[in-house]
């Protein structure tokens, strides 16, 4: 039903135009005051409503509607923008008589004049700048070199506390700058997302804010709920402001841009001096982990910006500002046993257990060791008291040992000899960090995170099974290997359930074998990957199954023949002849074939055009995604390879391709064409 389809332009602009302000002012209110004016449901009713309305009237959507916040914009190149004025770092130290110099340096070169000091919290993020024009939101761009940064304007009308429209008073044309910061609770959720869907967690929620900022499609930055914490704003030189222009001062300037709609941390304090700006980092230094995102220090800035002129620079920062930056939280605590972990490789991971200490915000109890080299490195014995440290990256660390209270005989802390979950003896492969458990088919933890890794995304994609009811399937005995999944009947599941999780359902029941029946469709090279050999990972299974085409041929090979395979290199190539040389994993293979997976690849080729030609791929491209163009380059019979040597046929070169790449391809004689030529090879001229 559509149910705008009589609406004329006219009423149509009026009601865009109504639902924008709507809109606009419920995300205000729920973002900025946490306040919901309306419910879920009749706030998803106007949104959808604006969308439809865009869709059929495009040429009445407004660059900044609340729609954008959805994403959907694809960003196949981030331009690069000079900045109107360079972005600053700011001097910085861990010292507090540091912190005083500077106050008295500060305090001897404004002598006579009256002024104070901001203190703030240094947001433990990325840097960006967002441009407002006319009080809409024109550009967002990272700092990248201070002078030149990306411009990442789509991704950045994704963050709800970035404001797209400005609300009363506003400069007409401006700046602002501030951090793009990754509350805890959002990347936590997120990090346990990716492990479900079969993705690397991210190490630390900064380099996680850095990496959604640069993602190509909007829509999965607007799920990663980032949020804009706002700490300057820039007026264009020259600017006149009266006397007693709240923007005449650091802190007025920032109250003026939460009247405009900005969050702005509350935080924020006034200090007449060192005394003050003291009492101020002492109290964030120990409070800072009760905040719902990480923070690394303290910046202090003079209040007045109209003395930031006679203040002058340094080389690189401002000598109106530092920034105090906070020592990780350290801790000594007894050293109580190690235990060791098994995870689904077999791969067996040391693990700390101390007597508990409280460090930064939170009980510590258990860190992990790393693996047997770690324990060497840093000489623990046992009894011995830890140093652990907290920084900014919420997981301790153990980073060394208290020696001073090391226990007479202390003797060194014992690997584990044998898995501690089946007791088969451990084995260190020459050259590896880590010992592992050999016994990957009667491990309980190597089956079932085998079985993960089988239904993981990038794997099956069986999303109806996560780990605890694959491990409710293993304990009672259905489950052992991936073949065992595709023999689960209806009545088997209905009902099964653990202490922690409620029991399966009927329709839980038929979604399972729904999910595996689907399973059937997924192309070889992805089934390839779910068996999860060693080395084999999503790229390498695919260049295997393009090379074999089928499972049978694969099974055949000699280590020799597997080594010829595109990026398949010696250690991969001994571990896939390892795998099929045992009975147990070939049954397993036909087990699987008689369920009905693909161990065939279905060549979906478009055309030949390309003729077996090889391309390397680099850089960006206006009309593909890098996987897009790839694929493209396959579908057409061509052959991709990751680096330029003689062989290779065409440098396919986009955008902002490195110069390395450009000159190895001129020596060698390699033609470099760009995407437009691509295309017309590919008889793909279509705008
Ligand atoms: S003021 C010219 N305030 O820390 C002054 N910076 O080197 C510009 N940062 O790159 C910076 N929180 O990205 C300022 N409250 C805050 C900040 C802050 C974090 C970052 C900023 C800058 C770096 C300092």
């Amino acid at each position: 039903m559509d149910l705008f389809s009589s609406l004329d332009a006219e009423p149509a602009r009026k009601r865009i135009d109504e639902l924008t302000q709507l809109v606009d002012r419920y995300n205000h209110e729920y973002y900025m005051n946490d306040t919901s004016l309306v419910s879920d449901y009749e706030f998803d009713a106007l949104l959808r409503e604006l969308q439809e309305l865009e869709r059929q009237y495009p040429e009445l959507a407004q660059p900044n509607s609340p729609t954008k916040r959805v994403g959907g914009e694809v960003n196949k190149t981030f331009r690069q923008v000079t900045h109107r004025f360079p972005m600053l770092s700011l001097g910085n130290t861990y010292s507090m008589e540091e912190i005083a110099e500077f106050e008295s340096r500060t305090r001897r070169l404004l002598e006579g004049t009256a002024f104070s000091y901001t203190c703030e919290l240094k947001y433990d993020g990325v840097a960006i700048g967002l441009t407002y024009k006319h009080g809409q939101l024109v550009q967002a761009v990272t700092r990248g070199n201070g002078t030149v940064g990306d411009d990442i304007t789509a991704n950045a009308r994704t963050i709800p506390t970035v404001p797209l429209r400005l609300r009363g008073d506003y400069p007409d044309d401006f700046e602002v700058r501030g951090e793009v910061v990754y509350p805890f609770e959002a990347f936590e959720a997120m990090n346990r997302r990716r492990e479900a869907e079969g993705d690397a967690p991210f190490a630390n929620p900064r380099n996680a804010a850095s990496g959604s900022l640069k993602l190509q499609d909007s829509r999965e930055c607007a799920r990663r709920r980032l949020e804009f914490c706002m700490y300057f704003m820039m007026l264009p030189p020259g600017t006149a402001l009266p006397s007693g222009s709240p923007l005449l001062s650091h802190y007025g300037r920032l109250q003026a841009a939460r009247d405009m709609g900005f969050r702005v941390q509350p935080h924020i304090r006034e200090c007449a001096g060192m005394e003050e700006i003291k009492a101020y980092i002492d109290y964030w230094d120990k409070e800072r982990w009760n905040l719902p995102y990480g923070i690394d220090g303290i910046v202090i800035k003079v209040n007045q910006t109209s003395l930031w002129d006679s203040l002058g620079m340094t080389a690189k920062s401002p000598r109106w500002a530092i920034a105090y930056k906070f020592k990780a939280a350290r801790v000594a605590t007894p050293l109580e046993h190690v235990s060791f972990q098994v995870g689904r490789t077999g791969v067996v991971t040391p693990v700390a257990n101390m007597q508990p200490v409280w460090l930064g915000g939170t009980t510590v109890r258990r860190a992990t060791l790393n693996n047997a080299d770690f324990i060497e490195k840093m000489d623990i014995c046992e009894g011995d008291t830890l140093w652990v440290e907290k920084g900014g990256e919420i997981i301790p660390k153990v980073v060394g040992v208290d020696l001073s209270r090391r226990l007479p005989g202390a003797q060194p802390v014992a690997y584990a000899r044998c898995c501690p979950e089946c007791g088969t003896p451990l084995v260190r492969s020459e050259g590896e960090s880590g010992y592992y458990c050999p016994n990957q088919d009667g491990c309980p933890p190597q089956i079932v995170g085998r079985l993960e890794h089988f239904v993981s995304r990038k794997a099956m994609n069986i999303d109806t099974l996560g780990h605890e009811r694959l491990e409710m399937l293993y304990r009672a005995g259905l489950v052992c290997d991936a073949a065992d999944l595709f023999d689960l009947r209806r009545e088997q599941l209905i009902g099964l359930g653990s202490e922690e999780g409620s029991a399966i359902q009927e329709r839980g029941a038929d979604n399972i074998l729904a999910a595996l029946e689907e399973a059937r469709r997924v192309p070889f090279d992805r089934v390839l990957f779910a068996l999860g050999i060693r080395y084999v990972g999503e790229v390498g299974a695919k260049k295997l199954a393009r090379y074999f085409h089928t499972v049978d041929a694969l099974m055949q090979a000699g280590v020799d023949e597997l080594a010829q395979v595109e990026d398949v290199g010696e250690k991969t190539a001994v571990t896939v002849y390892d795998y099929f040389a045992v009975d147990a994993h070939r049954r397993l293979v036909e087990r699987l074939r008689a369920a009905g997976l693909q161990m065939r690849l279905e060549e979906r080729l478009l055309s030949d055009v390309l003729g077996g030609k090889t391309f390397v791929v680099s850089g960006v491209f206006e009309h593909y995604s890098r996987d897009e163009i790839k694929q493209s380059v396959e579908a057409h019979g061509g052959k991709l390879a990751s680096s330029i040597s003689g062989k290779t046929d065409y440098l396919l070169a986009g955008e902002r391709m490195g110069p390395e790449k450009r000159r190895k391809a001129e020596k060698l004689g390699v033609p470099v064409i760009d995407e437009s030529t691509y295309r017309s090879m590919i008889g793909d001229e279509t705008a």
